[in-house]
């Protein structure tokens, strides 16, 4: 098989690439090993920064994101009992954000590539990336159980953190920039309406808690664990309790059950692997970076990704200069990084560590009284957690 952009990964990131380089009018092939009920099944976050919302329509996918996506304006944090609302317009100039699942984006690129764009295979299998330093990438695959091989111009390891593509770096090239946190989430789906119309971050000192949805009749629900946790010594009662202890405030807010019918641990990293391009080799998404979860950056930053990569990849079609493909890893490391920062920061702010002294926890909730009394602080908070807008001269910059 031959194709100008060999893509490894069907999540948002190589669904979304795929589709980018279609409009161009610049040819891939999509290789992911699981089946596509999977990849549409599985859940994960679903914060759309505007950034995000707006390539998606761009990109004559927002069809059902515009339809089905609840636009939010805010988020509260909730502490000492207390709750605080951040208005995202007010504080950014008329930026907010979207709830729209993961997994509806990727049922919709998917069903898009599928009609429209080129061959997205699954159970296919990238085993490594060969020659991508001196000469035209190849990728040997198993689809569904039979050898074959995809040459390419480029490649691009959209395969997520345990994806092989960042194999194919050399390790004196590679660096890997990492912290692991003493603590997960425990993930719930619950089929009730959401309690507040708004996400809320709440930090106790049992640990944090968070309420999100998936729509106007589901709630998602996360609670701070410890990081080995088993999901399932965790009852149905338990949650719900926990869950009300964590988000109690002293004004009557009240917590709505209903039956959970989805349970899950997610484990918390910060992961940089610099540099995300190595000759022919690009890597986007979280086969090159990962945030915990509390700031909701995971999707938009593969986004930011790939939506660098493409305009590199035609501007070279176009130009058949290379400038932009060779910015292309500092330029993403630049957004990376400003998200990794973020993102230690809502976490760090919110959540008990176990070993946290009197004094951290005193400095933890002089950081909470400081974004509840401090336009500037709330400002801060609400432009990155909106996203720092994607313009042409970010993507272009060197
Ligand atoms: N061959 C083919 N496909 C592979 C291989 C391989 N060797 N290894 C992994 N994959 C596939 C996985 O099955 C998965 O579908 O690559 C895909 C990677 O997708 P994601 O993990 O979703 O990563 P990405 O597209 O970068 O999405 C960014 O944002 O919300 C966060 O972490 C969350 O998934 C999310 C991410
Ligand atoms: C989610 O709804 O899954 C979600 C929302 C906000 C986050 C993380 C996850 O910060």
């Amino acid at each position: 098989m031959r194709t100008t952009v060999g893509i490894i990964g069907a999540g948002p990131a190589g669904l979304l690439l795929a589709r980018l380089l279609h409009r161009a009018g610049i040819d891939s092939v999509v290789l992911e090993s699981r089946d596509r009920a999977y990849v549409e099944h599985r859940h994960r976050a679903g914060i759309l920064e505007q950034g995000t919302v707006d390539v998606l329509r761009a990109a004559g996918a927002g069809e059902r994101m515009d339809r089905e996506g609840l636009r939010h304006d805010g988020i509260e944090l909730r502490f000492a009992r207390r709750r605080h609302r951040i208005d995202f317009p007010a504080l950014t100039g008329g930026r907010s954000v979207m709830v729209y699942a993961q997994t509806e984006v990727c049922k919709d690129l998917i069903a898009l590539q599928l009609t429209e764009g080129g061959p997205l295979l699954f159970e296919a299998q990238a085993l490594a990336v060969e020659d991508a330093a001196d000469g035209r990438p190849r990728i040997p695959f198993r689809h569904r159980g039979r050898a074959d091989v995809l040459e390419c111009d480029y490649a691009v390891g959209c395969d997520g953190f345990w994806g092989v593509a960042r194999r194919a770096f050399p390790a004196a090239l590679s660096r890997v920039f990492e912290r692991t946190y003493p603590y997960a989430w425990l993930g719930v789906l619950a089929d009730v309406a959401p309690s507040h119309d708004e996400l809320v971050y709440a930090r106790h000192d049992r640990g944090f808690a968070l309420l999100s949805m998936r729509s106007p009749s589901v709630s998602r629900l996360y609670l701070q664990v410890p990081a080995d946790t088993d999901a399932g010594r965790w009852s149905e009662p338990e949650i719900w309790d926990e869950l009300e202890r964590r988000l109690e405030t002293d004004d009557g807010w009240r917590l709505a059950r209903g039956p959970l019918t989805q349970k899950s641990v997610t484990p918390m990293r910060s992961f940089v692997h610099e540099p995300m391009r190595h000759g022919r080799l690009f890597l986007a998404g979280d086969a090159a970076h990962i945030v915990p979860p509390t700031g909701a950056k995971g999707l938009n930053l593969a986004v930011g990704d790939v939506v660098t990569l493409a305009h590199a990849l035609a501007h070279e079609k176009e130009t058949g200069s290379s400038d932009l493909l060779d910015a292309y890893s500092a330029t993403c490391l630049r957004r990376v990084w400003q998200a990794e920062r973020f993102s230690c920061d809502m976490t760090t702010l919110l959540h008990s560590a176990p070993d946290a002294t009197p004094f951290d926890v005193r400095l933890q909730q002089a950081r909470l009284e400081r974004i509840a009394s401090s336009r500037a602080a709330e400002t801060d908070l609400a432009e990155a957690y909106t996203g720092f807008p994607l313009g042409r001269r970010q993507i272009s910059a060197r």
